[in-house]
């Protein structure tokens, strides 16, 4: 058996916060944001709407788009590094639950901006193994909950959504998910980081003070290792697959920065029209920025079935991965 790339959906919340918003908020400008980032605009979602809210929405477009019921999916898997509730119940439970899902297996994972690639690997496995049949991989973060609107270095970058796909079982081999990689490098933890709240600094007057709950990021030095690993990552899952960079027709890549971005497409020599870019209009949504691309796209009318997609994240932990697929959905 082999697993497919059936469909995919997205939540993006109504709410736009502009880089104009965010002048009158922190020191920062338009030029300054556009020129380092090519972020516009990001989308925010409002305070009664959770994580595991958009999370739901994505993934009934994704179970519908795949022609199934909710009967038929077995597993909810949801990439998070802003769930619901910190430690427990897990959002995909209440995915699950908000769903009216059977009482199916579900948990998170937490592999920050890479939390997609992650699910999607580990969906792939399910399916091969015969343990599911059909699995819902989501990716949704409300960012806005644990972004701190006084610091400029992080606040102008990321924003709110959720992506879905379902990774189903099927016996055609040109419908197989290609190949995922993932990789990991906890000596770079400190890069990014929200360091309040576990184990290592619980909850405390002095945490909320400091305001640990926050994310930190060392901007710059991620900058550098994402370049570089995100480069190697597709240099090395093209190579391993024996497939040319000109026989992808869409590179989907996690939307952090259109610098980031072009410095990868251009290693590759990718074509504009091969790269898929939404960072302009949604920021960084971590987990969630590749397959809400991705449904960009299929919305657009430019995703069709058998087309060639390679994805390609990196993120907090430090942690990367890459995959290729050819969209098996309709
Ligand atoms: O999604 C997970 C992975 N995330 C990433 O891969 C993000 C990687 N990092 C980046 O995208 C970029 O490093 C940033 C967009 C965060 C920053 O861009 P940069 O070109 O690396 O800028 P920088 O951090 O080196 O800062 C340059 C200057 C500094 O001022 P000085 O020291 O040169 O006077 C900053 O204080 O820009 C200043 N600065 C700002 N100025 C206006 C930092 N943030 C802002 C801001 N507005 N919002």
């Amino acid at each position: 058996m082999y697993a497919s790339f059936k469909s995919i959906g997205a939540y993006i919340p109504e709410k736009v916060l502009t880089n104009e918003e965010l002048e009158k908020m922190v020191d920062t400008s338009d030029e300054w944001i556009i020129k380092r980032t090519g972020i516009k605009e990001r989308h925010i979602a409002d305070d009664s709407e959770l994580t595991s809210d958009m999370g739901v929405k994505a993934g009934e477009l994704a179970i519908k788009r795949a022609g199934l019921q909710k009967s038929d999916i077995d597993a909810v898997i949801c990439a998070t590094i802003s769930p619901d509730h910190f430690c427990m119940p897990s959002t995909a439970n209440l995915i699950s639950h908000k769903l009216g899902l059977n009482p199916v297996t579900s948990f998170d994972i937490s592999a920050a901006c890479t939390g997609f690639i992650y699910a999607l690997n580990i969906a792939k496995s399910f399916v091969e193994s015969g343990s599911f049949k059909n699995v819902l991989i989501v990716g949704a973060e409300k960012l806005s909950s644990i972004v701190d609107y006084t610091d400029r270095t992080t606040c102008i970058l990321f924003g709110d959504g959720a992506g879905a796909a379902v990774i189903g079982a099927t016996d055609k081999k040109e419908d197989a998910v290609i190949d995922v990689h993932t990789g990991a490098d906890g000596s770079y933890s400190d890069y990014l980081i929200t360091p309040g709240g576990g184990s290592a600094e619980p909850c405390s007057l002095e945490t909320i003070e400091n305001r640990r709950h926050y994310m930190k990021m060392q901007g710059n030095a991620t900058f550098k290792v994402a370049v570089k690993t995100l480069t190697k990552d597709v240099i090395d899952i093209l190579g391993k697959n024996e497939i040319d960079p000109k026989d992808i027709k869409h590179f989907i890549p996690h939307q952090a920065n259109y610098r980031i971005i072009k410095a990868v497409g251009d290693a590759l020599k990718l074509d504009s029209e091969q790269v898929v870019l939404t960072v302009h209009k949604y920021g960084n949504t971590s987990s969630a920025s590749i397959p809400m691309a991705m449904n960009d796209l299929y919305e657009s009318g430019k995703l069709k079935n058998g087309e060639l997609m390679l994805l390609d994240a990196f993120g907090g932990g430090l942690t990367w991965g890459s995959a290729l697929i050819p969209f098996a959905g309709k």
